[in-house]
């Protein structure tokens, strides 16, 4: 049977890049024998001049129906001055919310070629690949009281309140514990448990469900602060990093910084497991629609590229095929080519499309 995949391209560059992954689908359908049933639907500013809205229902009933979501960036500074829910990036906040992805999956992964693009030493980034999970849908950023409020003497109180409940703990601790036996087999949980409630629950969840169902796993804490300057004093003691929406915000945009570029990032959210036992999922690169550099041509497409191994992976069990794509993208970039953003002395500089060909012949 196909698997039905959603195609949301969104706005500036991110129909660019994802041109060039159409050309890998093919080539995957031909060559592979991978059979995909591929609906595209537009959203972002795209959307709002055509329909008046950033995603229309029906695009988000699609995508409840999907296998998984396969995302481009939206965003224009057109629509930059309209009120909130006009805004192109309400697309994507509400595709979140409404599969419920609670589990956002951030690889870093440092490709041997662009060694000289990360801000590290050589020594201390080699080799790297790390994976962060961090919670989405739950935490301080959506949690009760919240609000400003003024003091009998005038002044304001800003108040935002963390949440976690055991099941929320637990949903995405499974992601990460399952995540680790497909890699290294260690999970470090992150929280802070030395001054924070939801911390202390956070730990004590995540150190039962182990002891219940994932004793194989190496199991580590970390408290968030030690670990911001873990990442960056010897990231590779890392392998699966799983922690909360605040934390994990934070943490991934420093581990992302460790590899360099933006247009190299892939990224997976994963929802909750439907009545057909599948899984809500969408992909997306990290970077959003680059409306400095879209129409030129020179835009990054191995982000986007990644981000669709990581659909062939994780919704559809074909890790052979995602290896296959992440092999020919670390070929090309040992053979020297780089898109401006990862240009850097005696390499050969190329534009998007000539990047997605090189990919392809690889
Ligand atoms: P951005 O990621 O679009 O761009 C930041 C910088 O990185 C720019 O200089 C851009 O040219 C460069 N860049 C990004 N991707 C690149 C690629 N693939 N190749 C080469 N260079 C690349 O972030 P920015 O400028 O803060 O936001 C632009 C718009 O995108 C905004 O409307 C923002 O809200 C939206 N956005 C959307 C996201 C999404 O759809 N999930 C995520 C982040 C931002
Ligand atoms: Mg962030």
């Amino acid at each position: 049977d196909a698997h039905k995949i959603l195609v949301l391209a969104g706005d500036g560059i991110g129909p660019e890049v994802m041109r060039e992954v159409a050309r890998i689908v093919q080539w995957l359908s031909a060559h592979r024998g991978l059979k995909l049933e591929i609906k595209e639907e537009l959203v972002g500013a795209s959307s709002l001049a055509v329909h008046g809205v950033p995603i229309r229902d029906e695009v988000i009933e699609l995508a409840k129906q999907s296998d998984a979501v396969f995302f481009g960036s939206v965003g224009d500074p057109a629509w930059s001055h309209v009120a909130f829910d006009k805004r192109p990036e309400v697309a994507i906040l509400k595709l979140r919310k409404e599969l419920e992805l609670f589990a956002n999956l951030r690889p870093a992964q440092l490709f041997d070629a662009l060694l000289d693009a990360s801000a590290l030493k050589p020594e201390v980034v080699r080799g790297l690949d790390i994976m962060i999970v961090r919670e989405t849908v739950g935490g301080i950023y959506f949690g009760e009281p919240r609000g400003i409020e003024t003091l009998p003497d005038g002044s304001k109180k800003g108040i935002n309140t963390e949440v976690y409940t055991t099941s929320e703990i637990e949903r995405v601790a499974r992601v990460a514990f399952d995540l680790a036996r497909k890699r290294d087999n260690r999970v470090c949980s992150v929280e802070k448990s030395n001054v924070m409630e939801s911390g202390l629950l956070w730990k004590e969840v995540i150190t039962d469900l182990h002891k219940r169902d994932y004793a194989d796993v190496q199991l580590t804490h970390m408290l968030a602060d030690n670990c911001a300057m873990q990442l960056v004093r010897d990231p590779k003691q890392f392998d699966v990093i799983v922690t909360g929406n605040l934390f994990g915000d934070l943490l991934s945009d420093l581990a992302s910084m460790l590899t360099g570029s933006l247009g190299m990032l892939p990224s997976a959210t994963l929802g909750v497991e439907r009545a057909d036992g599948k899984r809500n999922a969408l992909y997306e690169p990290i970077h959003g629609s680059a409306p400095d550099i879209a129409g030129k041509g020179i835009a990054n497409p191995l982000a986007q590229i990644l981000s669709f191994a990581m659909l062939l992976r994780y919704s559809l069990n074909r890790s052979e095929d995602a290896e296959l794509i992440e092999k020919a993208v670390s070929n090309v970039l040992t053979s020297g080519l780089r898109t401006a953003d990862i240009m850097s002395d005696g390499m050969a500089r190329v534009g998007t499309e000539m990047m997605g060909q090189s990919v392809l012949r690889e």
